[in-house]
């Protein structure tokens, strides 16, 4: 009996072409996994390729709830953004594509796992880093990225074993999409100096041509997470969708960026996620309204390291756990209303209220009833400062008594 594999299944030319070849140059018998994080695509057209493609077996199953509550909600109160603009569309999907391929490994006693990426991504990182931590016996297999074919002749080996693939000149660009967002790569793309198309873009309107003034949206917030819109209460998933309607309707959310690859390489990116901008913006700005100022200044320390984990695969990490369990702590009081406005391309938050807030009317206010203790103010002050006055001292007499030094010149010399 031939050893099993599981593939993680795309339904596109290099994962059906993976499918007959694991089959034929390895003797493995393939189980298909097609994981739906909300990619898009019919799930039993794809399901029916891989069984036509010659795969033992060939499974669909649907994450898309799991990847809202499990791994979406977790990078919005973490603000995570790599590189400070990337919401992690793609890298988010991963580890949740990973889990379930250990499971269906573990449930059909197969020995391998296999991914259809190539060399030069930072999938292949997530896949198999994911896939050591979920199951570190397992062996993982990536033929795409060892079997030397161009895309012509991956297209001739389809063609010659009959696979059931569509031929036609497909797009020239590459597009990964879930709920969280939307990533374009290639095509006119590969310059980093040309405009990215009008074709590209779905989920969002040119800003020129957005509607004329602006719109308002109230965004509820309970414990770091948003439940309402507009005074209307909404499950997750279904709010994310709506913000970015909306969103995107005003030509908010597009992002064009030179991206720093795990493998080492710059590429340029292309992305549109009009909602998850909109509602990282209104979950940070409450986060600034609620949580105290050390908390908020190491949690935005912190969320760059937790951006950083998730991109390079490390999200079964012990750090990505101690990352949420900190997380955890500080979201507690993020509740509250944030009032978001929008207008030709741009998003300004214009709006916060919390009955959770850190705002003292009392002791911010300018007018007469303010509280504030301006005597301790003074002595606050000084000491303060008093480290630098003590240095600007020693420095002076310093210079005094050793001519030449305390300029850059002598510094230098
Ligand atoms: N550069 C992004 C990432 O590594 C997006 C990758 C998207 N993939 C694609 N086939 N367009 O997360």
């Amino acid at each position: 009996m031939s050893e099993r594999v599981v593939l993680a299944y795309s339904g596109g030319l290099d994962t059906t072409v993976a499918v007959r070849w694991l089959k034929q140059t390895q003797d493995l018998d393939v189980i298909a996994l097609l994981v739906d994080v909300g990619q898009g695509g019919d799930t039993e057209v794809l399901r029916k390729r891989a069984m036509d493609s010659g795969a033992l077996d060939a499974q669909v199953i649907d994450a898309r709830e799991e990847f809202a509550n499990e791994y979406v909600t977790r990078a919005l109160a973490a603000n995570a953004l790599y590189q400070d603009r990337y919401p992690l569309v793609s890298a988010l999907s991963r580890p949740l594509i990973c889990k379930h391929m250990a499971d269906v490994a573990h449930r059909y006693h197969a020995r391998y796992l296999a991914h259809g990426c190539t060399g030069k991504g930072n999938d292949q990182v997530r896949f198999e880093v994911s896939l050591a931590a979920l199951s570190p016996d397992l062996e993982v297999l990536a033929p795409c990225r060892g079997w030397g074919m161009t895309r012509e002749e991956a297209m001739g080996y389809a063609t010659q074993h009959n696979l059931p693939i569509s031929m036609t000149p497909e797009s020239p660009y590459s597009i990964d999409e879930n709920m969280w967002g939307r990533a374009i790569e290639c095509g006119v793309l590969e310059d980093p100096f040309v405009e990215p198309p009008d074709e590209i873009w779905e989920r969002t309107v040119e800003p020129s041509q957005a509607p004329t003034g602006a719109a308002y949206l109230e965004i509820e917030f309970e414990r770091g997470l948003p439940v309402a819109l507009d005074g209307v209460a909404l499950d997750f998933s279904a709010l994310v969708a709506e913000v970015e309607r909306v969103a995107g309707s005003y030509g908010y959310g597009r992002i064009d960026m030179i991206e720093d690859r795990v493998v080492g390489i710059k590429s340029r990116e292309v992305y549109e996620a009009p909602g998850a901008l909109a509602l990282i913006a209104a979950h940070s700005e409450l986060e600034h309204l609620t949580l105290e100022k050390a908390v908020l200044r190491t949690k935005r320390e912190l969320e760059r390291t937790y951006a950083n984990l998730a991109y390079e695969g490390l999200w079964f990490s012990p750090l990505r756990e101690a990352l949420d369990a900190f997380i955890q702590t500080t979201e507690q009081y993020v509740t509250g209303v944030v009032r978001l406005k929008l207008e030709a391309g741009s998003l300004r938050v214009v709006g916060r209220k919390s009955a959770a807030s850190l705002y003292e009317m009392s002791l911010a206010t300018y007018d007469r009833d303010d509280a504030f203790d301006h005597k301790a103010a003074e002595g606050f002050v000084k000491l303060w400062g008093l480290p630098l006055k003590t240095w600007a001292r020693a420095r002076r007499s310093d210079a005094a008594s050793r001519p030449g030094e305390g300029s850059w010149e002598g510094v230098e010399g």
